[in-house]
């Protein structure tokens, strides 16, 4: 007799049930992830499209646990993560890349060496990690700029880098936040073939942040489709184009239109209600500990402060929220950003704020 056991590649790579995360600031409490359950299948690519606010990163920031749900599991690789020590945890972050829309290079650093980043901190020695890097280099088709400067290269061309650095360690899963939403359609279109491309050749995992249906259309094979905090509806991306079944992905594929654009016809108030509509102003960092709230009211203008700050500092910062208002001319409002690990660099940003002005006090 034979014995057929479910092998371990049936199971689901990414396995999410009865997820929840509460965000309790002091001046209100915003359900962003309402009882989210979906799996993804090794070697999948994986759509989670939904509109500005929708809980998009959050979602994608519980997959690593950089965000801790407020109740619910993830399962990776049969790993729940709530159950993980930080050693464990680390380890298991290490096999999953991550890509953003501002590509967070290292502006001081050539090509080459912000790809061998990760494998150094890893402990690679540094002539293998600069021989892998090369490679990778080669993979996304940027094999002369290994000398280059981020800030020599086209938009298209940094997060090409990027994905090369996401690559680094050999993850088994690469999550993608709006990676290709600050790029132009043809810039985007090579950049979700090169995805496609490393799906088919390395099996990799990969998880697509969007607000385009157009990306999702392209490269995905399944979609979740996310409104107000939780899944109205998810399924093969065959199906769902030729089935809608939620209004929401009607909306989205009858009308023909990104959530972007509804958006913009709507008005943003309609898209989400109350405070559920973030800022996107976000320039995402790979790992933040801390964050401020900043409140304000009486500088000419905000937004120059903040970016000043980075240029002095040398660090981007993660706007995680953004509430202003403009009365007469003056910015009225908070922000909470979350800041770098470096305690340097947490110090820098705040006595900088400070200095031009700026209440700055802590978030838990
Ligand atoms: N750290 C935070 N503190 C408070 N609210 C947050 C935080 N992060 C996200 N939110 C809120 O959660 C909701 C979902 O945000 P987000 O996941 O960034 O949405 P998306 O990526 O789909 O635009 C928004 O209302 C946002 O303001
Ligand atoms: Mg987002």
């Amino acid at each position: 007799m034979i014995l057929i056991t479910k092998g371990k590649s049936d199971m689901p790579i990414i396995e999410v049930r009865g997820l929840y995360k509460t965000f309790e600031t002091k001046t209100n409490t915003v359900e962003a992830l309402k009882d989210i359950n979906f799996e993804v299948e090794a070697g999948d690519i994986y759509g989670i499209i939904g509109m500005s606010g929708a809980g998009k990163s959050t979602l994608v920031r519980c997959l690593n646990y950089l965000e801790t749900p407020t109740r619910g599991t993830v399962t990776v690789e049969g790993q729940e993560l709530g159950k993980l020590g930080d050693k464990e945890l680390r380890d298991l972050r290490s096999s999953i890349g991550m890509i953003f829309q501002g590509f967070n290079l290292l502006m001081q650093k050539t090509c080459l060496d912000n790809i061998c980043f990760p494998l150094l901190i890893h402990g690679t020695p540094k002539g293998e990690a600069r021989q892998k890097a090369a490679q990778l280099l080669e993979t996304v088709g940027l094999s002369d700029k290994a000398a280059a400067y981020p800030a020599q290269l086209s938009g298209g061309q940094r997060q090409r880098v990027a994905i090369a650095r996401a690559l680094a360690c050999d993850p088994k899963i690469l999550l993608c936040d709006e990676a290709t939403s600050a790029l132009d359609p043809q810039t985007t279109q090579s950049i979700l073939q090169l995805l496609k491309k490393i799906n088919q050749e390395t099996g990799i995992t990969i998880v697509i942040i969007t607000h385009q249906m157009s990306v999702v259309r392209e490269i995905c094979r399944h979609v979740a489709i996310v409104e107000n905090g939780e899944i109205v509806e998810n399924g093969l991306v065959a199906d769902i184009f030729t089935h809608p079944k939620s209004k929401a992905a009607r909306r989205l594929i009858i009308e023909g239109k990104d959530p972007d654009e509804w958006e913009k016809e709507n008005g943003a108030e309609s898209a989400t209600p109350g405070n559920a509509r973030a800022a996107d102003l976000t320039t995402p960092i790979l790992h933040e500990n801390r964050r401020i709230r900043i409140v304000f009211g009486t500088t000419s203008s905000f937004e120059p402060v903040i970016a000043n700050m980075i240029l002095t500092v040398g660090h981007p910062v993660n706007i995680l929220k953004a509430d202003t208002k403009d009365v007469g001319g003056t910015a009225r409002g908070e922000m909470i950003l979350g800041l770098p690990e470096d305690k340097d660099v947490q110090e820098k940003v705040i006595s900088y704020l400070r200095e031009h002005g700026l209440d700055v006090e802590e978030v838990d």
